[in-house]
C-alpha cells in the first residue's frame, strides 16, 4: 500500500535535531492523578528507539485543560525510562528554561517538553498555515532539522503542535502513524456485513457528531451504544429523565443531533435495554423506570445479552468507548463481557481508544482482536473516509519536500 505522506524511510536522522509529537494521554486515577495505563505510551517506543542516534525532543498533550485528567508529562517521562528510553523531563514548552534544555540535548537523548495543552495557543483548532503562527511553532521550529508527527490519537485535532511545524519544517511520519493508517485501511476495507459499531465512553459531544458521519456512509448495519453516550441517545428517546444529563458535557446541543439520529437511523442504532446502579456498595439491575435517580454505571444483563448477540454474527466489528463505569470492577463486567464477545467473533474486528484498547490488552485478549487501535476519536473519523487532518498535513509536506 502506497502512503500519500513520507515515513522515516525517506529522511536522513542521524545527527539530525529532531521534534517528534506523540500522543501519550492516558488514563488516569481521578484521586491519586497516577496513570493507570501506559500502552499509548509503549506504542511510541519503535519510533523513538530508531531515533537513537538523533538529538531528540518529544512534546505531547494529557487530558484537556480542567478535566481530571490533566497532569504533567513528568511521570510519562519516568514511564519511557523504566522501558529503556533515555529521557528526561524539562518542565517548560517553548519559554527560556524549555529553549536552554533543548540546546543541550545529545545524541542518543530525549527531551520530554511539558503538556502543550498549557499553552492557551494550543486548543485554538484552525488549519495549519494559521496553527502555525502560535507562538509554540514560531519559538520552536528555528531549533530542528525535521518534524516528526507520530500522534496517531490526536491525528483528527488541527492544532498547532500537530500540524502547525508541518509547515516550516520537513516533515514525516513516525513508525505508528504509519502502522495505524496501514492497517485500519486494511482491516476495514471490508464490504463485508453485517458491520457493527460499539460506541461508548464519554467525550459525547464529539461522537455525537462523527457518529452522524459515520452513519451517513451507510456502512454501519448496527451501532450498539453505551457509556455516556448510550445514556444521551436514551434521554433524547425520553426512556430515562432529562436529569441523568447532569454528567454529559455539551448536552443541549448533542441531544438535539442525537434526536435527528435517531429519527433518521430507529434500527440501526440500538440502545440499552437496562441498567447497573450501585445500591449500598452493591451492583443492582434493573429497569429505566426503577432507578430511581441512581447514576447509570454499566449496561444490565438484557442489553449484553442482546449486544453479543448481533457481534457474534458480525463480519467486522469496530468498537470504542467502554460501556459502563468500567473503572470500578463491579461495572466493568458489560465491557468486559462485550469484549470477550469481540475477541470470539470470526469477523474483522478493531478496538479503538485508550479506555477500551487497555482493557482488551489487560484482559488478553489482544491476539484474538485484529487491531487494537491507538487511536479512539481519530479512529472512528478515519472510518468515516474523511482525511484526518494530520494526513493531510503530511501530504502537503511531502509534496514541499518533492
Ligand atoms: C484521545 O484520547 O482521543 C486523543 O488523545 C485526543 O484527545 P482529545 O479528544 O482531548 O483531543
Amino acid at each position: 500500500m502506497k502512503l500519500p505522506f513520507k515515513t522515516l524511510d525517506d529522511v536522513e536522522t542521524e545527527g539530525k535535531r529532531v521534534l517528534v509529537r506523540v500522543d501519550i494521554n492516558c488514563s488516569v486515577d481521578p484521586d491519586t492523578k497516577k496513570i493507570t495505563d501506559g500502552s499509548r505510551i509503549d506504542a511510541i517506543v519503535p519510533t523513538l528507539k530508531e531515533l537513537s542516534k538523533s538529538k531528540v525532543v518529544l512534546m505531547a498533550h494529557q487530558g484537556r485543560p480542567g478535566s481530571n485528567d490533566f497532569i504533567s508529562l513528568e511521570q510519562h517521562t519516568e514511564i519511557l525510562r523504566g522501558l529503556d528510553v533515555n529521557a528526561t523531563f524539562v518542565d517548560d514548552i517553548f519559554g527560556e528554561k524549555a529553549k536552554a534544555a533543548i540546546e543541550k540535548v545529545q545524541v542518543g537523548e530525549i527531551l520530554v517538553l511539558q503538556n502543550v495543552r498549557m499553552f492557551e495557543g494550543e486548543l485554538k483548532k484552525a488549519p495549519p498555515h494559521e496553527v502555525a503562527k502560535e507562538a509554540i511553532v514560531q519559538e520552536l521550529y528555528p531549533l530542528f532539522d525535521l518534524f516528526v508527527n507520530d500522534a496517531f490519537g490526536a491525528a483528527h485535532r488541527s492544532q498547532a503542535s500537530l500540524v502547525g511545524f508541518t509547515t516550516v519544517l520537513p516533515s514525516v511520519a513516525g513508525r505508528l502513524v504509519e502502522k495505524e493508517i496501514r492497517i485500519l485501511t486494511e482491516a476495514t476495507a471490508t464490504e463485508k456485513h453485517p458491520w457493527i459499531l460499539v460506541f461508548g465512553g464519554a467525550k459525547v459531544a464529539d461522537k455525537v457528531k462523527t457518529l452522524g458521519k459515520l452513519l451517513a456512509t451507510g456502512r454501519v448495519d448496527n451501532a450498539l451504544l453505551g457509556g455516556l453516550l448510550g445514556q444521551l441517545f436514551l434521554i433524547a428517546k425520553s426512556l430515562v429523565p432529562i436529569e441523568y444529563s447532569a454528567p454529559i458535557k455539551g448536552f443541549e446541543s448533542a441531544v438535539e443531533t442525537a434526536k435527528q439520529l435517531l429519527e433518521k437511523y430507529p434500527d440501526i442504532l440500538i440502545l440499552p435495554e437496562d441498567a447497573a446502579v450501585e445500591r449500598d456498595g452493591k451492583r443492582v439491575e434493573c429497569a429505566f423506570n426503577e432507578m430511581d435517580g441512581d447514576p447509570f454505571l454499566d449496561i444490565g444483563s438484557l442489553t449484553v445479552t442482546k449486544y453479543v448477540q448481533i457481534i457474534r454474527g458480525a463480519a467486522a466489528v469496530v468498537a470504542n468507548g467502554p460501556l459502563g463505569y468500567f473503572e470500578k470492577d463491579i461495572f466493568a463486567s458489560g465491557t468486559r463481557n462485550v469484549l470477550i464477545a469481540i475477541a470470539e467473533c470470526e469477523g474483522v474486528t478493531v478496538v479503538s481508544g485508550g479506555h477500551l484498547g487497555a482493557m482488551a490488552i489487560n484482559e488478553g485478549f489482544a491476539d484474538r482482536i485484529s487491531h487494537i487501535s491507538t487511536g479512539g476519536g481519530a479512529t472512528i473519523n478515519f472510518l468515516t473516509g474523511k482525511k484526518l487532518d494530520l494526513v493531510v498535513a503530511l501530504e502537503s509536506a511531502a509534496k514541499r519536500m518533492g
